[in-house]
C-alpha cells in the first residue's frame, strides 16, 4: 500500500481524491500497488465530506509520516506550496502538482531537488489541464528535435475569443457573462493579460531545449484589446482570433510569446474553441502533431495529477528523467522576428497607409464604411511598430499579428 496526500482540498485537489476513489481499481492496477490518500492538508475543516476524518490542517504531520510516499501539491501559488514542496522533495517524498506557478517560478531546482532525493518532482497537469502534454514532450517526443509548439493554453480566453466570434459580442461583454456563468475569475487579469498562459509556455520551453526558459522574459500581450470588428475582418478573410502562445527555434535561440493572433482556417488550431485547449508541436522528424482536450476543469486536472501519482508509484527508488537544466535558455527578442501584421486604420488615412506601409492589402467591410484593414507584407515588429507608431490618430484599435 503506498499512502498518498493531498495538500489543498479546493477544485483540483478534491477531484484527486475523486479520481483515485472513482477509478480505484484501474488506478490500483496501473500503479501495481494499492494507492490511499492517508491525508488531505486544508486550512479549513469539511463537515459532512466522506473525507473529513483525513483532513489535517498541519503539513508537519504528513511531513513526518514515513509512510507518506506521494503528495499532490494542488495548493496553488508560490507561498506555501513552494515551502512545503521543498521540504517533501528533501525528505524523500515525490510530490505530483497542477501548479504552473511554481512550476514556471522554481522547476529546474525542484527538478535538481528531487533527483538529489531519489523522488520525483512531475507536473503533468501544469500545463493544458488534462491533456498530455509534459509526458508525450519527456517521454515520447525524445528523438525528435522540436522546432516549434504554439498552444492554446488557456481556457478562459479561449471561450471569450470563441463567444466573441459566434455571437459578434464585445469584449466586456463576454467577460462578464463569463463571470457570471464561473468560466472566469473574479479577477480575470492572469487569464485576460496572458499571465497564465505565459507561464503554461515557459515550461513547455524549458521543455523544449531542455534549459530554463523565464517567463518574466517571455512578451505576453493579453486580448483585452481584440473587438468584435477584429472578428468581423478575420471572418471575411476566413481566420480567426486566438491567444497563441508559441515557442520556436530560430537557429540556436528560442522565440517565446504568448498574443493574440490571426490564424486560417487550414491551421489545425482554427477549430480549437470554447474552453478546450491545444498543443501542436512540430518536431522535425516527426512533422506536426496535435494534443487537445479540456485544459482547465476539476476532473480533467485531477486526471493528470493521478496519472503523475501513478507515474511516481511506477518508479520508487527511481527518478524519471527530465531534460530542464537551471542554464538559462538564449532567447530571441520579438523586435526581429519577422510576420505580418493586421491593422485597422481610419478612411481619411488610407494614403498615409499607402505611403508608409508599399505591398500592404486592403480589406473593406460593406458595414464598416469610415475605415478599412490593412495587412502588411512579411516586415519585422520592430520595423512594423516604428511605421504603425506614425499613424497617429488614424489608427483604429489594436494592431494584430497573423501567424499562419
Ligand atoms: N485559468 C486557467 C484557464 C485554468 O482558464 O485555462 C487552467 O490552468
Amino acid at each position: 500500500m503506498i499512502q498518498v496526500a493531498v495538500l489543498g482540498y479546493g477544485t483540483v485537489g478534491s477531484g484527486v481524491v475523486e479520481v483515485i476513489e472513482k477509478n480505484r481499481e484501474m488506478v490500483n492496477k496501473k500503479a501495481g500497488e494499492d494507492l490511499n490518500v492517508k491525508y488531505i492538508l486544508d486550512l479549513r475543516d469539511f463537515p459532512g465530506d466522506p473525507y473529513e476524518n483525513k483532513v489535517v490542517h498541519d503539513f508537519a504531520q504528513i511531513l513526518e509520516d514515513d509512510e507518506v510516499k506521494i503528495i499532490c501539491e494542488t495548493m496553488g501559488g508560490v507561498g506555501a506550496a513552494y515551502t512545503f514542496t521543498k521540504q517533501a522533495l528533501s525528505a524523500g517524498k515525490s510530490v505530483c502538482t497542477s501548479n504552473k506557478e511554481l512550476v514556471a517560478a522554481h522547476g529546474p531546482e525542484l527538478l535538481a531537488l528531487a533527483k538529489a532525493h531519489t523522488c520525483n518532482y512531475l507536473f503533468e497537469a501544469s500545463v493544458g489541464g488534462g491533456i498530455p502534454i509534459i509526458r508525450p514532450l519527456n517521454y515520447s517526443l525524445t528523438a525528435e528535435h522540436i522546432e516549434e509548439i504554439m498552444g492554446i493554453l488557456n481556457g478562459t480566453t479561449n471561450y471569450i475569443l470563441s463567444k466573441m466570434e459566434k455571437e459578434g459580442a464585445d469584449f466586456d461583454s463576454v467577460l462578464k457573462e463569463a463571470q457570471e456563468k464561473g468560466y472566469a475569475e473574479r479577477n480575470p487579469q492572469a487569464d485576460v493579460e496572458g499571465f497564465d498562459a505565459c507561464r503554461k509556455i515557459a515550461i513547455l520551453s524549458s521543455l523544449m531545449t531542455g534549459k530554463n526558459v523565464d517567463y518574466n522574459r517571455i512578451y505576453t500581450e493579453g486580448i483585452t484589446k481584440i473587438t468584435s470588428e477584429d472578428f468581423a475582418y478575420a471572418a471575411f478573410m476566413s481566420m480567426s482570433i486566438k491567444l497563441l502562445a508559441i515557442s520556436r527555434d530560430t537557429g540556436g535561440r528560442t522565440l517565446a510569446m504568448v498574443a493574440p493572433c490571426m490564424i486560417s482556417r487550414e491551421h489545425p488550431l482554427y477549430m480549437v474553441n470554447g474552453v478546450f485547449n491545444a498543443v501542436f508541436v512540430k518536431g522535425n522528424m516527426l512533422g506536426d502533431s496535435m494534443y487537445y482536450g479540456r485544459g482547465a476543469g476539476k476532473l480533467p486536472t485531477a486526471s493528470a495529477v493521478v496519472s503523475d501519482v501513478i507515474d511516481c508509484a511506477r518508479h520508487q527508488g527511481k527518478v524519471i528523467m527530465c531534460f530542464w537544466d537551471s542554464e538559462e535558455a538564449q532567447l530571441q527578442g520579438i523586435d526581429d522576428t519577422e510576420r505580418k501584421f493586421f491593422f485597422r486604420v481610419k478612411k481619411s488615412g488610407e494614403e498615409k497607409v499607402k505611403a508608409l506601409f508599399a505591398g500592404a492589402e486592403y480589406v473593406r467591410l460593406p458595414e464598416l464604411e469610415e475605415e478599412c484593414g490593412v495587412i502588411t507584407g512579411t516586415m519585422k515588429e520592430k520595423d512594423f511598430e516604428a511605421l504603425y507608431e506614425q499613424l497617429g490618430e488614424e489608427k483604429i484599435g489594436t494592431r494584430i499579428r497573423m501567424e499562419a
